[in-house]
């Protein structure tokens, strides 16, 4: 298999707990977006040594379709909330790919469209 082949959306079972959610804000102070990433918000994953989420990723597609890096919080066992807030300059991503690793259950992806203006 792919590694393409491993990553569950929003169809797999379990999607409450896993799926990265993607909020962004405008930042009135700063004249940027915040970009707020959480791990199980409609139920919340366990965050147990035994069962947790090991990392969050951020990843851009710019206005000129190139795919960009944004962040990757790793998260320690003593971590209680898997939820991380970046920020990025306005409009220059129009759309924002988050994916988060549970040590069980493997690599969730989420994405969402930016509107800039
Ligand atoms: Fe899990």
């Amino acid at each position: 298999m792919k590694f393409a082949d491993y990553i569950k959306t929003q169809e797999a079972e379990g999607k409450e707990k896993h799926v990265p959610a993607i909020d962004v804000k405008e930042c009135s102070s700063c004249n940027e977006l915040i970009v707020t990433v959480q791990v199980g918000k409609e139920v919340m994953h366990p965050s147990t040594v035994e069962h947790h989420i090991k990392y969050i990723q951020l990843f851009g597609e710019k206005n000129d379709n190139k795919f960009v890096h944004i962040s990757t919080m790793e998260l320690g066992e003593e971590n209680t909330l898997p939820r991380g807030k970046v920020n990025i300059k306005k409009g220059a991503f129009k759309n924002i790919i988050a994916l988060s690793f549970c040590n069980i259950h493997g690599i969730w992806e989420n994405n969402l469209e930016v509107k800039n203006g």
